[in-house]
């Protein structure tokens, strides 16, 4: 099984990620993890991806690429189950380069899972969260670089034929199960 999880920032992605490798077998690549994981670490890509990310800003191309590229191949070749993208693809550059990475190693997506929620939903979620980019001013930017790049994305992976959505409100449970129901299809 080969998915991303497309949503909005505090659409319930990283919230639903362990019950679906739970279930699937699946290895995930959260690329918001990783980079606060080299923030945290102090390494120079941490230290170049931190004001971005504070300000609710995608963080550069190439930055995001090199980390996720190999760890993406080795998934995608040594995991049979498959895999998981949380957190990207963010734009359509970074959707074409994921195209050409999995066409390299013909392993193409099965679907694309799209959380929907509403924005006032969303904001209310994330002030409760206390992350360090959850203040009121981030999350609205987070939002509307949100609109401006990622959203282009359902209309990208629809028109693939790949777009699958979910309706990302009530509890943890419903979704999950409304989860399954797609994931069961092609698991
Ligand atoms: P990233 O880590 O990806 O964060 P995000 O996009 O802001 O998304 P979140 O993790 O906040 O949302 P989520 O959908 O996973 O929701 P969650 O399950 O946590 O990115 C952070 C930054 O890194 C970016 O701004 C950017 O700078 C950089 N970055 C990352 N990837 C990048 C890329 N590819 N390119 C460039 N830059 C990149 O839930 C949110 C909250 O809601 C939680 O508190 C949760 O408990 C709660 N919640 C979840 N479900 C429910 C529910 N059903 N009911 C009530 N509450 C719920």
């Amino acid at each position: 099984m080969r998915i991303v999880l497309l949503g909005a920032p505090g659409s319930g992605k990283g919230t639903q990620t362990d019950a679906i490798i739970a279930r699937y077998g699946v290895s995930t690549v959260a690329t918001g993890d990783l980079l606060r994981a080299e923030v945290a670490a102090g390494t120079e890509l941490g230290q170049r991806a931190k004001p971005y990310m504070d300000a609710g800003e995608l963080v550069p191309f190439d930055i995001v690429l090199g980390m996720i590229e190999n760890g993406l191949k080795t998934l995608a070749t040594t995991n049979p189950k498959g895999f998981m993208m949380d957190g990207f693809p963010r734009d359509l550059a970074q959707a074409e380069a994921l195209d050409q990475i999995l066409a390299k190693i013909n392993q193409p997506l099965d679907l694309v899972l799209f959380f929907e929620v509403d924005y006032e939903e969303i904001v209310k979620r994330l002030l409760g969260r206390g992350r360090a980019d959850d203040n009121e001013e981030t999350i609205r930017n987070r939002l509307r670089v949100y609109e401006e790049k990622t959203a282009p994305l359902i209309d990208y992976y629809n028109r693939k034929g790949l777009l699958r959505t979910v309706k990302g409100t009530g509890t943890i449970e419903e979704i999950g199960a409304r989860i399954r129901a797609v994931l069961d299809e092609i698991a």
